[in-house]
This record gives structure tokens, C-alpha cells and sequence, in this order.
């Protein structure tokens, strides 16, 4: 299994038998790499609705006939403008050809459209891909909770985890996540891409490594065989 990160929360995940992508924002993101919004893919993978993740979706998914996997709400509504979707929900798990996605709880909110009158798209989520004899956890925007012991439990060769703070969880808390989580190696995500959610990503590394943990900070662009 093969990462690509593509800044933000997005990444191409390239397995045997299919590329999945992950909360694309790529047109709208200062830095996602040039031509990114351009890739193929065969599925979509969407934590939650917020745009930030969801906003090249459809697009693509038009384009390369891809089919958007996310919870239920989300892919109702991805499904009603024309796209082939998958709906799962917190718990629940679908064997694809590739390999198998669960979504797991997140601690966030989750809606889509204008300010007035957002629709509300059902509930955040995290990711837990297994392909290849791998598993990934991808954990969406979330808040630090206990029960990720309970997703450590799956084995996580990698995951995914945002650092940004003010949205999500912050880099402490992020630290406390891996102690519950134990991945062979984490990414840090969703911090970066404003000045909101800047962050010394090489900082929480080296603290992380101090705790006994592994960190791979990738730049936008960069790859990762997990
Ligand atoms: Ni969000
Ligand atoms: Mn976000």
C-alpha cells in the first residue's frame, strides 16, 4: 500500500487493485500540488461533509466514474447529483474488491452549504482501510476520545491523524491519540493549509519519537509505502 499526501486531509491511497482517494480539496487549497485535482481514481473516500474534504468529490467522482464511499447522509446526497456511491455507517464495514472500509467514530460535526442554512450530513467519521494485508487508519477531523483504543485494536500499520488544533485535536492531544492508537507509523494532517491551523509538524514528530512513537511528516507530493 502506497500514500500520497496531497495536502490538507487528502490522500491517494494505492492498493493492488485500486486507487482510493481521501477528502479530496485540491482547487481550492493553496497546497495541494500542481495538477492534483487532475489524478484518477477508482473510489472516494469521505470522512465527513465539511468542504475542506468534500469540496473536489463530485468532480472527480463524474470524471473517472469513481464510486464516493462515506457515511450514510453523504452519499445519499453525492448519489442525488448523479455519482455511484457507497453508504456505510459508524461500526459497519463493506468487503470491496480492493479490500474492506469501515467507518469509525470521530468527535467533530459534519454539514455542507451556506452559512444560513447548512445541510447537515449525517455523522463524522474516521476511516479504517485494509488492503494488501495492511491496514490504515485515516481519522478524519476528530477530538481525541478513548475508544480509539478500540480502533488500535484492528492492528494500524499507519495513521492518519490531524494536528492542526482549533478545528481538531492539536499536537498534545494528538500525542495522547497514538498512546491509544500504537500505529507502526503516523501522519500528521489538516494543519498547514491556513494560518489558523499552523503548526510545527517536525516539533511533534520529535516529541512523538520521544514517547515512542514513530512520525512521517510528508510534504504535499511526498510518498509513503506503509
Ligand atoms: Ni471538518
Ligand atoms: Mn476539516
Amino acid at each position: 500500500m502506497r500514500l500520497t499526501y496531497l495536502g490538507h486531509s487528502c490522500f491517494l491511497v494505492e492498493t493492488a487493485r485500486a486507487r482510493l482517494l481521501i477528502d479530496p480539496y485540491l482547487r481550492e487549497n493553496p497546497r495541494a500540488p500542481q495538477g492534483a485535482a487532475d489524478l484518477s481514481c477508482d473510489y472516494i473516500l469521505l470522512s465527513h461533509g465539511h468542504d475542506d474534504h468534500t469540496a473536489d468529490a463530485l468532480k472527480i467522482a463524474l470524471r473517472c466514474g469513481a464510486t464516493i464511499v462515506a457515511n450514510y447522509e453523504i452519499a445519499e446526497y453525492f448519489a442525488a447529483l448523479g455519482a455511484k456511491t457507497h453508504a456505510l455507517n459508524p461500526g459497519g464495514g463493506f468487503n470491496f474488491p480492493f479490500g474492506r472500509v469501515k467507518l469509525t467514530l470521530a468527535h467533530h460535526t459534519s454539514s455542507l452549504g451556506p452559512a444560513l442554512n447548512p445541510i447537515y450530513l449525517g455523522a463524522p467519521c474516521g476511516l479504517l482501510v485494509s488492503a494488501d494485508g495492511k491496514t490504515l487508519y485515516h481519522a478524519g477531523d476528530t477530538a481525541v476520545f478513548l475508544d480509539m483504543q478500540l480502533i488500535g485494536r484492528a492492528g494500524l500499520d499507519a495513521a492518519l491523524l490531524p494536528i492542526g488544533d482549533n478545528y481538531t485535536m492539536g499536537p498534545d492531544d494528538a500525542l495522547v491519540a497514538l498512546d491509544l492508537l500504537r500505529p507502526r507509523v503516523a501522519v500528521p494532517m489538516h494543519y498547514d493549509t491556513w494560518p489558523l491551523i499552523a503548526q510545527d509538524a517536525a516539533a511533534f514528530a520529535t516529541r512523538a519519537a520521544q514517547a515512542g512513537h514513530r512520525v512521517e511528516v510528508l510534504a504535499p507530493g511526498a510518498t509513503l509505502a506503509i
